[in-house]
């Protein structure tokens, strides 16, 4: 367990809005199919942003809403799998663009896939000793996705979440996380160019690739696993809030019937903004702060689940203040 909560939240999505009757001009799908199999009726695609500019965007309205001198940051955390390039990392363009280059900052990326946020919150709550930590998951996955496969480029959509933390000894968070260390491909994607290319450009680089039924019957089993974990012996009843990974409606419909945890009171945004990978919790979470869903003496449960297979949850003790 870890003393530190979340003092500002914040967000930003691709600029342009897809919806579900726009992609019946891409590929060979419909609005019927992907809402009922999914729940999602669109995302919000980057055309002209890279990651590291939705990861800026979603930090600065973090750092707005946790009203912090930004110099008094000591930590910044990106998670993605859609990094700008190879090096340097999201973490330090951040740091760069936020004008913090001559302070006394560690700055990294970290990829565990969807369950990213989750894994770069409990890394950052270990680390802080002092000052603030920015925690921020962002991703533009319309970069690595296959315009003509169906199959995976309805799901998907670009975004970046952000938090920041601070040390409090009356807050706290658990966290639970693991890997399988699961090569049989069920969600993989190989080499490819990490400059930014829009829809259908053809090269010969690979795609993002999913056995989509072999990810939900790890999902559903994941999800119950991480939650049980960090809830411990308590009852499932006394989450006040879930904030789980925006994947499919269908996988948080039958998480809520296996634990009897009601749907309403789990944070869902995917109808809009589709699956964001390591970005869907955070950009879950800002829009809960935002809508004053978070406030004091709360239990809430944040869970998710990626390739990897990684999965995991953080349940935080909001205590006296909010979060
Ligand atoms: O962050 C983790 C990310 N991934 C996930 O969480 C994915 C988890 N899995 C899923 O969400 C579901 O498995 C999917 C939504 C991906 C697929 O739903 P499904 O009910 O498992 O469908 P399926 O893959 O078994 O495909 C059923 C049919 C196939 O046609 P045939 O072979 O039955 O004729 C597909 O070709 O649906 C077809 N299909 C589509 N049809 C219209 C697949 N994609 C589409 C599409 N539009 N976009």
């Amino acid at each position: 367990m870890e003393h530190v909560r979340i003092i500002g939240c914040g967000k930003a999505a691709g600029e342009q809005k897809i919806t579900n009757n726009d992609l019946e001009n891409i590929v060979e799908t419909s609005d019927e199919w992907i809402t009922t199999r999914t729940g999602i009726r669109s995302r919000y695609i980057s055309s002209s942003r890279n990651t590291s500019d939705l990861a800026i965007e979603a930090a600065a309205n973090a750092i707005q809403s946790a009203g912090i001198n930004p110099h008094d940051i000591r930590l910044i955390i990106v998670a993605t799998l859609t990094p700008d390039c190879v090096t340097p990392s999201v973490a330090c363009m951040v740091q760069a663009a936020l004008g913090l280059n001559e302070d006394n900052i560690m700055a990294f990326d970290l990829n565990a896939a969807c369950s990213g946020f989750l894994f770069a919150l409990q890394t950052a709550s270990s680390l802080l000793q002092e000052g603030y930590g920015l925690v921020i998951g962002a991703e533009t996955l319309s970069k690595i996705l296959n315009w003509e496969d169906r199959s995976t480029c309805v799901l998907f959509g670009d975004g970046a979440g952000a938090c920041v933390i601070e040390r409090d000894e009356k807050a706290s968070m658990t966290f639970y996380a693991r890997s399988s260390g699961d090569t049989a491909h069920a969600l993989y994607c190989g080499s490819r160019s990490l400059q930014k290319d829009m829809h259908n450009v053809k090269e010969d680089k690979q795609y993002l690739e999913m056995n989509g039924r072999e990810v939900f019957r790890f999902a559903t089993r994941a999800m119950p696993d991480a939650i049980h974990a960090v809830m411990q012996d308590d009852d499932i009843d006394t989450i006040d809030l879930i904030i789980p990974h925006q994947a499919n409606r269908r996988i948080l419909e039958y998480v809520s019937k296996k634990m009897k945890y009601p749907m309403e009171k789990m944070i869902i945004n995917l109808d809009e903004f589709g699956n964001t990978s390591s970005a869907s919790v955070p950009i879950a979470l800002a829009r809960a702060w935002e809508e004053g869903r978070i406030r004091e003496n709360m239990t809430i449960v944040l869970v998710g689940f990626g390739a990897g297979f990684t999965w995991g949850a953080c349940r935080i003790e909001t205590g006296g203040k909010q979060l």
